[in-house]
């Protein structure tokens, strides 16, 4: 018998990733997903990568009876991964409440419905956010986490702080937080990928928009920090790298290796790339020219966020193993793909 795992947000960017790494582990999927900031074709899309269709719910989890009764329908499951979120940064400052209510509510039913039905294990997608501005770099999860700058990042942390408090007095319970740094790229197939709402927010969709002629050009947003060129540095690390990662992190739960009830993990490369240093990659595998601006600082960037992986590493068993250009080219490849089906 194949393990049960239920997966909110199964049809977003790294979820959708993560299905895929589950299904090829074995493990029967049930995703929960309204479809908010994502579509139902994606199922169509795992079921042709993998040959599997995964059970799908349409439910939006702040619906506390709904999410009770597809738990009941679903209790045989042994652990659950929680993607389902908002996590546009500029949104959340414009909407925090929506954000607050969104995020935390989902949070709290799935939590309240999971344990009425026995499920004891719990992944959470949590985000680098949680260290606001680090003093000392690379960041290891030995940091303190800070108020970060934006409502979506604080749910992000009230999140961790909410599994902290409820894995104190639920001993059954046993959870683990991943602290994703910036995720890019795509899956090989170049049938699912990054599909943002609207305009995108953030640097390889807006990159992939722009070469592709959606967006006119790209804004470079400050040249001014204390870094090699003057632009941001972050740890950007592949989609299906992070998705296999949590794969191991499932499997140190339902083996029972943890040592603490709540554990939380760094997910990144350990290597920080500028923002100009993406552009000068993309230009030279794409062998293209970018249209890009520089301009001024976007509120809320830190200068620079790259992540110590030896926890992981030493815990979970898991590095990330794909380079820069790697993530670029998948990138790429699914804007393309995605662009030419869909015109
Ligand atoms: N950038 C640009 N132009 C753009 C978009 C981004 O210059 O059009 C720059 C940003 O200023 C930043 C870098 O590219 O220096 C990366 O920006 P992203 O928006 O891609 O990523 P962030 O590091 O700002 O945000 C990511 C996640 C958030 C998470 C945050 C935690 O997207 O969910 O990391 O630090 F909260």
């Amino acid at each position: 018998m194949k393990t049960k795992i239920i997966v909110t947000g199964g049809c977003g960017y790294i979820g959708s990733h993560t299905v895929i790494e589950l299904i090829e582990n074995h493990f029967d999927v049930v995703i929960i997903d309204d479809l908010s900031n994502s579509t139902e074709k994606t199922l169509q899309r795992i079921q042709k990568i993998t040959g599997v269709l995964p059970t799908f719910v349409n439910l939006d989890l702040k619906d506390e009876n709904a999410t009770h009764t597809i738990f009941e329908t679903h209790k045989d499951a042994l652990g659950v991964i929680h993607f389902a979120a908002h996590k546009a940064v500029g949104e959340s400052v414009q909407k925090p409440l929506r954000y607050y209510k969104n995020n935390l509510y989902s949070l709290l039913n799935t939590l309240e419905a999971q344990s009425e039905h026995g499920i004891t294990n719990f992944i959470f997608s949590s985000s680098a956010t949680v260290y606001g501005t680090p003093d000392v770099l690379p960041i290891t999860e030995k940091n303190e986490t800070q108020r970060p700058f934006s409502p979506y990042g604080n749910t992000k942390k009230i999140a961790e702080e909410i599994l902290d408090d409820y894995s104190k007095s639920n001993k059954e319970f046993s959870a683990i937080s991943l602290r994703y740094f910036n995720p890019i790229g795509a899956h090989e197939s170049g049938e699912i990928g990054e599909l943002p709402n609207g305009i995108p927010n953030n640097l390889m969709p807006y990159i992939t928009q722009t070469a592709a002629g959606i967006r006119e050009k790209l804004l470079v947003f400050g040249n001014d920090y204390p870094t090699k060129d003057g632009t941001p540095i972050r740890d950007y690390i592949h989609v299906v790298d992070l998705a296999k990662a949590h794969v191991f992190a499932l499997n140190r739960l339902l083996h029972k290796e943890q040592e603490k009830s709540l554990e939380f993990f760094n997910l990144g490369t350990g290597v920080g790339y500028s923002v100009l240093d993406v552009i000068n990659s993309f230009e030279e595998v794409t062998n293209s020219k970018l249209n890009y601006e520089i301009t001024g600082r976007r509120e809320g960037d830190v200068a620079q966020l790259y992540a110590a992986t030896d926890l992981a590493k030493e815990k979970l068993g898991w590095t990330a193993k794909k380079e820069l250009n790697e993530m670029i080219i998948s990138s790429w490849t699914w804007e393309q793909k995605y662009r030419n089906e869909t015109n």
